[in-house]
């Protein structure tokens, strides 16, 4: 079975990013792949150093999450648009997740992988400036990004108080999107 995690670039409780990519996820399940769902801030990673790295050697949230990575077939990813980047919480959370431990293949939580990407923003450009940086970052790691993308303008008007989809058209998009992870990973292993 395909395997996938599925995460946003936000630490906020209420992120809409959180949201959209759980309506990805759905796509994903509806075409049969196993998707978790995980929130970067539950590993609690400090900001890398290399001089952090040296004197505490991985840290154990960090490594969690690569073994993670490491495991799955594919990834979806919805980020928030910071300043026309992705933001401090995704790039540590990947740098951490790009250090090798042992005899752990070098990038191994990258390679080989393909990721489908998202960006929702309560303005009207939908955090779309994101995508660019975030295409180059997860394809210069070895990841393979779907020529298919989505982001999300106006998001905080698109889901209900209890986080619910009320954009019906948004719903298929990102279900689809989630789908189209799994039809092509589907085609890569066969
Ligand atoms: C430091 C910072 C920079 C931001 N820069 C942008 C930006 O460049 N473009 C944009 O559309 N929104 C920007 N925003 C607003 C975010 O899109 C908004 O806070 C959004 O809700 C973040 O996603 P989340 O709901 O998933 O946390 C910025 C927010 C912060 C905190």
């Amino acid at each position: 079975m395909i395997k996938i995690v599925a995460f946003a670039g936000s630490g906020r409780r209420d992120s809409v990013n959180k949201k959209v990519v759980k309506v990805a996820a759905e796509g994903a399940r509806e075409a049969g792949a196993e998707v978790t769902i995980v929130n970067l801030e539950d590993y609690d990673m400090p900001i890398f150093t290399e001089d952090l790295e040296a004197e505490k050697g991985m840290h154990e949230g960090g490594q969690r999450f690569k073994e993670l990575l490491m495991e799955s077939d594919g990834f979806l990813i919805a980020s928030p648009e910071y300043n026309s980047a992705y933001s401090a919480l995704f790039k540590n959370a990947i740098d951490w997740a790009s250090r090798k431990v042992g005899d752990e293949k070098p990038l191994a939580a990258y390679k080989g992988k393909v990721a489908a990407i998202m960006a929702a923003s309560p303005g009207a450009l939908g955090g779309m400036r994101v995508l660019v940086p975030l295409r180059m970052l997860m394809e210069n790691l070895g990841t393979m990004v779907l020529p298919t993308q989505k982001s999300v303008p106006k998001a905080f008007e698109k889901f209900d108080e209890n986080g619910n989809i009320t954009d019906e058209k948004l719903d298929a998009a990102l279900k689809n999107l989630g789908r189209e992870l799994v039809d092509t990973l589907n085609k890569l292993k066969s």
